[in-house]
């Protein structure tokens, strides 16, 4: 009997946490984002085919108002747990949140595939999440491999991609550098996710 190992190298890790009391905090940032859509404009950069409402380039940090003080903390934990994954060494070269920013998603709104660059570690917190939102899609690194044999099945060695169907009150963190896209939001309620980059 020959003697066989397939191993798994060079894994992508993704993690996905519930964050605790996400009901009242939601609704607490609902209401801040609502002074924010009133005063900040939509900042969709110009390189951007896609729509949405974003304040990414506006140079409004939302952890800088108090209704984000305790998403800033979640954000903190969060991180934290990830960056150990990765054994990132964050005693020595601490975690600090660079960016935080609001993306609203009406109907047939979505986002094209995209990096975050010059960060460690990014992040997503799902403040409306409702039926028919956009789901969130990773892309495998090795997607733009030049040849794709066929396969029989999708396994999670194979997949150039993963959906992920976002809910409220959801924290999803991945390493910046790994492509990602948001589907078009099919249903008529808005979909609202923070985004977020760190860097040590
Ligand atoms: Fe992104």
């Amino acid at each position: 009997m020959n003697q066989r190992g397939v191993h798994s190298f060079f894994p992508v890790a993704v993690q996905s946490s519930t964050i605790d009391g996400a009901d009242a905090l939601n609704k607490e940032i609902v209401k801040e984002l609502a002074n924010v859509r009133g005063t900040v404009p939509n900042s969709l950069p110009e390189g951007w085919s896609c729509n949405l409402y974003t304040t990414i380039a506006s140079g409004d940090n939302l952890l800088a108002r108090p209704a984000f003080k305790n998403l800033q903390q979640h954000i903190a934990t969060e991180a934290a747990a990830f960056a150990r994954a990765y054994a990132l060494d964050i005693e020595r070269h601490p975690l600090r949140i660079t960016e935080c920013w609001v993306n609203v998603y009406g109907q047939g709104d979505a986002q094209e595939a995209h990096i975050h660059q010059n960060s460690a570690i990014s992040g997503i917190y799902y403040v409306a999440a409702p039926e028919g939102c956009g789901e969130l899609i990773f892309h495998s690194p090795l997607s733009d491999i030049m040849y794709n044999p066929p396969t029989r099945e999708t396994n999670d060695i194979n997949t150039p991609m993963i959906a992920l169907q976002p809910t409220a009150g959801e924290m999803i963190l991945f390493r910046s550098w790994l492509r990602h896209s948001v589907k078009p939001t099919r249903g008529k309620e808005e979909r609202i996710s923070i985004a977020f980059n760190l860097t040590m």
